[in-house]
């Protein structure tokens, strides 16, 4: 099966508003980033990953991980499915568009290999796709107002999208292109009427976004624990 991967990391972190953008903030000797693209690598079946990097980025030239041969770095856009699909297009120099690609967010470095493997070799199996997601094990509110609960919304068929989300590299850069303004490859494959598959991913594959995500990611990495 060939495999190959899309990073976006051209966003500029304004919710965590540190000094640099996220991804290029360090955990135990690695960038996000680079621990992110490590585990795509954890699996030998991904031969390449297109890594979406802001225009004039200056700090992805010092990364050495940028360096690796298997890697592709091309101009992400506004949004973070226009540097998708600009990983899409790159790669598609290079892959068939019946071959699979997961997309998997530079920030979030916690993604254990079990996990990728796991989304994988259910793809594998047959299907037109899949993504890593999380079952809601909290009671789930709904508020009109930001200020009261208006319901309690049934949580027994509510999963949480993470990433990697794997689909063929053909179907999804047409599904893109298609789609309007979407926060997940999913979204775009679902508007185009395929199916998705579910893959339970851990609490521990989540996406650093704002302080406190940052402080589990570095209790988790430093740890050795991914
Ligand atoms: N991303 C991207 N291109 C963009 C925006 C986001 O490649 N134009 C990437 C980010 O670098 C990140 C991933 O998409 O790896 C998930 O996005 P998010 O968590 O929203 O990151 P940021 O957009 O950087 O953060 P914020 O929304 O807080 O500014
Ligand atoms: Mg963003």
């Amino acid at each position: 099966m060939n495999c190959w991967g899309v990073i976006p990391a051209a966003g500029i972190g304004s919710r965590l508003g540190a000094a640099v953008p996220k991804q290029y903030l360090e955990i135990a000797g690695r960038t996000l980033l680079e621990h992110s693209l490590r585990a795509l690598f954890a699996d030998a079946r991904v031969k390449g990953v297109a890594v979406a990097l802001r225009a004039g980025d200056e700090r992805a030239a010092a990364l050495a991980c940028l360096q690796d041969p298997r890697v592709l770095r091309v101009e992400g856009g506004a949004e973070r499915a226009d540097s998708v699909a600009a990983g899409l297009a790159a790669l598609g120099e290079r892959a068939a568009e019946d071959d699979w690609v997961l997309v998997h967010d530079a920030a979030r470095p916690c993604l254990d290999a079990k996990s990728l493997g796991a989304l994988i070799d259910a793809v594998a199996a047959g299907g037109s796709g899949a993504i890593l997601a999380q079952p809601v094990s909290d009671t789930v509110k709904r508020s009109d107002d930001g200020n009261t609960v208006a319901a309690t919304v049934d949580r027994r068929s509510l999963w949480l999208a993470q990433t990697p989300q794997l689909f063929r590299l053909g179907e999804l850069t047409r599904a893109l292109a298609g789609a309007g303004a979407v926060t997940d490859e999913a979204s775009a494959m679902e508007a185009a009427g395929h199916p998705v598959g579910l893959v339970p991913g851990p609490r521990t594959n989540f996406k650093v976004t704002t302080a406190d995500d940052l402080l589990l990611a570095r209790c988790l990495l430093a740890a050795g624990e991914n």
